[in-house]
């Protein structure tokens, strides 16, 4: 019989961070991959707990309690090729959790051809990075259960604590855990874009130098803006070069990258028909920030609005952040909505509120706010927008006018804010009783006879409107 009460595949930092949060709590684990260096890196921990790596599958496989408990922490490229190599020496009962950031439709294919073949299978977002992942993340899990309640106890002693509440909670069947921890990046993508279009305002349009810059971050994360990318951002405004002086955020190429997860929320939420206006443009951003040869080059073809921001430069500081903080809310309540109509199409039965709570703390969009988000849908677990409940309500209304504002300061500036408008447009098309649809409706009907429906009577209908 074997020792160890945990098996880790793939001894990588984030591997390797949280075998060691999990040692540090109590709980042995046992450690497998194929490169050496990783395996000695992950041995020379051995001595803060109950850890010992293993180059053999048999052995390490042998070293395990049973039923065993084995985490996958690899890319997701090869999630299918080590669950393909594993799996023959598996014993029924036996539990596989994929933590790495896996498609939740992959995860759904797992989950049923595992569970099929009489193995307990959960597919788990993790969020907090490599840090968070030896300190304290978030975790999502998704699966049976009672596969659940074999690994619950030692996710809820790794996971991050608020008040001493673990962020972890049961996600939901099959892909659940990864669907919301694709949704949480992609509430992440936007959150960042409307960061960055801030910096980008207060940089051209009132020259702010990156120490005001780190200053007006660490006074806006003391606030409503209170969460960890915002406190972030301030650090990373204040930090160096070394070799230079001049502020690192500065020398660092304009082009950002992505491995896919704010993508795949946007074509998800299209294929749902769920407006996320805010995350798509985030997406979008980092896409046309890859072009940076043909924006040189565009940039010396096309001129713009000259000069920066004509009005008082403190008022603008104070636009800014409450524009940021609007824009953001409205990155979650898409993401929100989102999670609901995936919640009806999939099955899942997602309780919003518990999944606000999960995300208090250790993951990259933990905030103050959503305090006020598990509180909103725990009364109203139905609620379909944000926006429309207490305190978000009042937030927005107060912020409408600096809102405005901001983006029409950056449209005369020729500064791109595609976040912040997208979040406006998808705000003033909300609480908009009329939209010009009617009109596309009589366009579609006028070219394909696609019918439409009329405001003063039921029933479907047709214009020969070349008649
Ligand atoms: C987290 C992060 C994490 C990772 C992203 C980065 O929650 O800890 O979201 O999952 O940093 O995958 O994603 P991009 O490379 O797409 O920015």
């Amino acid at each position: 019989m074997g020792e160890y009460a945990i098996g880790m595949v793939g001894l990588g930092v984030m591997g390797a961070n949280l075998a060691r949060n999990f040692v540090s709590k109590g709980f042995s684990v046992a450690g497998y991959d194929l490169a050496a260096d990783k395996r000695e890196a992950f041995d020379r921990h051995a001595g803060e707990g109950d850890l010992k790596s293993f180059a053999d599958v048999q052995e390490f496989l042998g070293a395990l309690e049973q039923p065993r408990r084995i985490i996958l922490l690899v890319p997701s490229s090869v999630v299918d090729e080590a669950i393909a190599s594993l799996k023959p020496m598996l014993n029924k009962g036996d539990l596989l959790i994929d933590l790495g950031n896996s498609f939740f439709g992959d995860t759904e294919r797992r989950a049923v051809s595992l569970e099929d073949a009489g193995y307990y299978f959960i597919g788990s977002g993790v969020s907090g990075g490599e840090k968070g992942a030896l300190r304290g993340p978030s975790i999502m899990p998704g699966g049976h259960r009672e596969a659940y309640a074999l690994i619950a106890p030692a996710f809820e002693a790794i996971a991050a604590k608020v008040d001493g509440d673990p962020c972890v909670t049961y996600i939901g069947p099959r892909g659940a855990g990864h669907y919301v921890k694709m949704v949480h990046n992609g509430i992440e993508y936007g959150i960042m874009q409307l960061i960055a279009e801030a910096y980008d305002l207060l940089k051209r349009g009132v020259d702010a130098s990156a120490d005001e810059l780190a200053a007006a971050f660490r006074t806006w994360n003391q606030a409503e803006l209170n969460s960890y990318l915002v406190q972030i951002t301030g650090e990373i405004f204040a930090r160096r070069d070394p070799d230079t002086g001049t502020p690192l955020v500065d020398i660092i190429l304009d082009e950002a990258q992505q491995k896919g997860t704010g993508k795949w929320t946007s074509q998800n939420a299209l294929d749902l028909g769920v407006p996320t206006h805010t995350i798509n443009a985030a997406v979008e951003g980092r896409i046309i920030s890859g072009l940076k040869a043909e924006r040189i080059e565009a940039a010396k073809v096309f001129g713009g609005p000259k000069g920066g921001y004509s009005g008082d430069r403190g008022e603008f500081f104070e636009q800014v952040r409450d524009a940021l903080y609007v824009s953001m809310l409205i990155s979650y309540a898409q993401g929100i909505a989102l999670m609901q109509a995936a919640s009806k199409d999939y099955d899942y039965d997602l309780d919003i509120a518990d999944i606000a709570r999960i995300w208090r703390g250790g993951c990259i969009i933990r905030a103050g706010l959503l305090e006020d988000v598990r509180k909103v849908y725990t009364a109203q677990p139905d609620l379909p927008n944000l926006l429309l409940a207490s305190p978000f309500k009042e937030a927005v209304e107060a912020r409408q006018a600096d809102w405005r504002a901001v983006i029409q300061a950056a449209v005369g500036m020729g500064v791109p804010v595609p976040g912040m408008a997208a979040s406006l447009a998808y705000f003033d098309a909300y609480r908009s009783a009329r939209l010009p649809a009617n009109l596309t409706q009589a366009q579609r009907d006028f070219f394909g006879s696609h019918t439409y429906r009329r405001l003063d009577r039921d029933g479907v209908f047709h214009t020969e409107w070349e008649a």
